[in-house]
């Protein structure tokens, strides 16, 4: 069946489409019911099967007779460190962690945040929580104390699962005091923590709060796999939006695991037994889906690579992990392989290995910029999908299916939506604009499995934000347009959302932290084209009046400040100070008017500016400064 029949059966016919995946996984008790509304009025998957996530993943593989299969390969260039687990071996590992936090009273429906660098327990983290019905929340490791503190807050867990420390590249980031930090900060305390020891770096343990991971499995027998409905929630990740404030994604188990499973054969062309690696993290949704999920649902050989495309050691290591491990599809984001492009331009480091299991190269995160996307065809030569998705769906959105059919490449284009996802390009009324015509990106309700049903513990942000805008549709917060063969090219976000090497950053959050700063009247902070990075924050900041602080302890204190309380992956490196910023008669600052100059798009000055000048003012301090890109692409 071609990608066209297999769209159109998945859009007119979704429950028929979606029951039929669904049988392709080992449920306790199968679902009757596949498509009903719950209690919010929010259209649910498969509401009265009951499963576990845990046991799909590893539990029926060994049942299945394949224990001795290899599950994960970590592969840690920073630790000089290799180790395989098989589905059998790693079944056991879960099945312990799990008997260790249910002996600390861990149990379904209770929270578990994880804040831990790629090491293989972070995983068994994940699926132990699984194992037990309850809800993980990861954290990713290069967040600061604050927004640790944040997320303990509002997903009130019943223990923190963290290490000794991370390895960059070279530097060892201790883990521990952020941790100490955040439970001191936050007014919700945990019951505990479990640490795990690592040999870099070993932290002092808060005598009566914290454990050694090492001691509590120890001490723990093996636990069997809790049956959970459906519809209950596997995880919590916390992601960028608008606000200071993150927001809880909540994913529930069974429309999860469908739909990763289903990715797995549809897009990634992946069978069990295959090696798949996201070159991701555990902290971000591709880590989750694509490192964890995804691969040991369907049966695949995981990667967890502890290292970076650059420096560990070289720009040849990307090539490295795939030939040695047999990787047949790799998944990372743009800025992966423009840092790769900078490093070895001539592509040299490619030749010295046999990449020959390698069969595609997927990316996502972010926009893929045609000459990263040619460079990477032209030296590899291999076939690069780009494909798009968000937190909030935990799988793409529009992708080139290459276990359907592999249609023909569009640089610049994430090519179609993905069966399930009824891609519509709305103008500001709602209505959907013809081919060619730039809009807002939205989703024709239902969504496929697999996306949010609500933010966790406020349901109403996931209305307001999410569905309100366009009734019967869910807005992306993305911009883009369809071509006259229904190919979907995603230009960017049209909110205050931005993307840093390939991470989902809120310019709002980043505005609240320098608006603290006691010489600052206002701000506004907003992402600018990076070569490398795609992204970068800049602010730009007005002072008190008769304040005097020369520019550069203002810079060097904003820098502080937002790696204190955000972290060091903002990379927030540029602020600039203006006389004023241009705003709107009622004091409104014009955000989207800065974020078009520095994009170098057209705009039309709002009839609502209070003084046109601002305009003309603040252009000039960019242009001076190399705020504004070259050109728009
Ligand atoms: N824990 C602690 N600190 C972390 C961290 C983590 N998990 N991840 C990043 N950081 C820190 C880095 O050490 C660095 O700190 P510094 O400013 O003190 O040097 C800072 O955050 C920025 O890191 P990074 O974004 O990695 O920038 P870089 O310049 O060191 O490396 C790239 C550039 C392109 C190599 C790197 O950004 C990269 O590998 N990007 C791919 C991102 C990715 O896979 N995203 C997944 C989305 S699908
Ligand atoms: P995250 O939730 O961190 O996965 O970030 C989601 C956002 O990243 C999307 O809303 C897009 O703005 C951007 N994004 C992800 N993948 C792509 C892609 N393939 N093309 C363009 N933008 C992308």
């Amino acid at each position: 069946m071609g990608y066209f029949t297999e769209y159109q059966r998945a859009i007119e016919q979704p429950e028929v489409f979606w029951a039929d995946q669904a049988s392709h996984l080992p449920w306790f008790v199968p679902p009757a019911t596949v498509l009903s509304n719950d209690d919010n009025g929010i259209e649910r998957w498969f509401s009265d099967g009951e499963m576990n996530t845990c046991y799909m993943a590893l539990d029926h593989h060994v049942a299945q007779g394949r224990g001795g299969q290899t599950a994960l390969i970590y592969d840690s260039p920073v630790t000089d460190t290799q180790q395989t687990w098989t589905y059998a071996e790693l079944t056991d590992a879960v099945a312990t962690f799990a008997g260790a936090l249910s002996a600390r009273g861990v149990g379904k429906g209770d929270r578990v945040v994880i804040y831990m660098p790629m090491v293989p327990e972070a995983l068994i983290a994940m699926l132990a929580v699984a194992r037990l019905g309850a809800i993980h929340s990861v954290v990713f490791g290069g967040f600061a104390a604050h927004e640790l503190a944040l997320r303990i807050d509002d997903a009130r867990p019943k223990l923190v699962i963290s290490a000794s420390c991370g390895i960059e590249i070279d530097k060892v980031v201790a883990y521990k005091p952020l941790l100490d930090d955040a439970l001191k900060q936050a007014e919700y305390k945990p019951q505990g923590c479990i640490i795990l020891q690592r040999p870099q770096c070993e932290a002092a343990l808060v005598p009566g709060r914290d454990e050694d991971w090492q001691q509590a499995v120890a001490g723990a027998s093996s636990v069997d796999c809790v049956a959970v409905n459906a519809t209950d929630p596997l995880y919590i990740l916390y992601t960028s939006g608008t606000t200071g404030k993150p927001k809880g994604v909540v994913r529930d188990n069974g429309g999860h695991a469908v739909a990763l499973h289903y990715s797995m054969s549809a897009i990634y062309n992946m069978a069990p037994g295959d090696v798949f690696w996201a070159a991701s993290d555990v902290g971000w949704v591709v880590g989750h889906s694509y490192i964890v999920y995804g691969p040991l649902l369907a049966g695949c050989t995981t990667v967890l690579y502890e290292g970076k495309p650059i420096k560990t050691p070289d720009a040849g290591a990307f090539w490295r992990v795939a030939s040695e491990h047999k990787v047949k599809a790799l998944f990372a984001a743009p800025t992966a392989f423009r840092a790769i492009k900078k490093s070895d331009p001539d592509g040299k480091l490619i030749g010295q290995y046999d990449l020959s299991n390698l069969e595609t190269i997927f990316m996502a995160g972010e926009r893929l910029d045609p000459p990263t996307y040619e460079w990477t065809v032209e030296k590899t030569g291999k076939p690069v999908v780009d494909h798009w998705w968000q937190t909030e769906t935990g799988w793409a959105i529009c992708a080139n299916l290459t276990g359907i059919e592999n249609l023909a490449v569009k640089p610049g284009s994430a090519t179609v939506p993905v069966p399930g996802f009824n891609v519509q390009i709305l103008d500001p009324q709602g209505q959907p604009l013809p081919a060619g015509q730039q809009g807002a990106i939205a989703i024709q309700r239902p969504l496929p499995p697999g996306c949010l049903p609500t933010i966790w513990g406020c349901h109403d942000r996931f209305v307001n934000g999410y569905l309100r805008e366009y009734p019967g549709f869910y807005s992306s917060g993305d911009g883009g347009y369809k071509d006259e063969d229904g190919y979907v090219f995603v230009m960017g976000r049209t909110d205050d959302v931005i993307n840093v090497a390939g991470h989902r950053l809120s310019t709002g959050e980043m505005e609240a932290v320098v608006a603290a700063h006691p010489a600052i009247a206002e701000c506004a902070v907003i992402g600018v084209h990076d070569d490398l990075k795609g992204q970068v924050p800049i602010g730009l900041v007005v002072l008190k009046d008769g304040v005097s602080i020369d520019n550069g302890t203002l810079h060097n204190d904003l820098v502080q400040m937002i790696r204190h309380d955000i972290g060091p992956i903002a990379c927030f490196k540029q602020a600039v100070t203006v006389e004023r910023l241009p705003k709107t008669r009622s004091g409104k600052i014009l955000r989207n008017t800065l974020r078009q100059i520095a994009a170098s798009q057209p705009y039309t000055v709002p009839s609502t500016i209070d003084d046109p000048a601002s305009l003309t003012e603040i252009t000039a301090v960019m242009e001076q400064h190399q705020m504004i890109q070259a050109e728009a692409c």
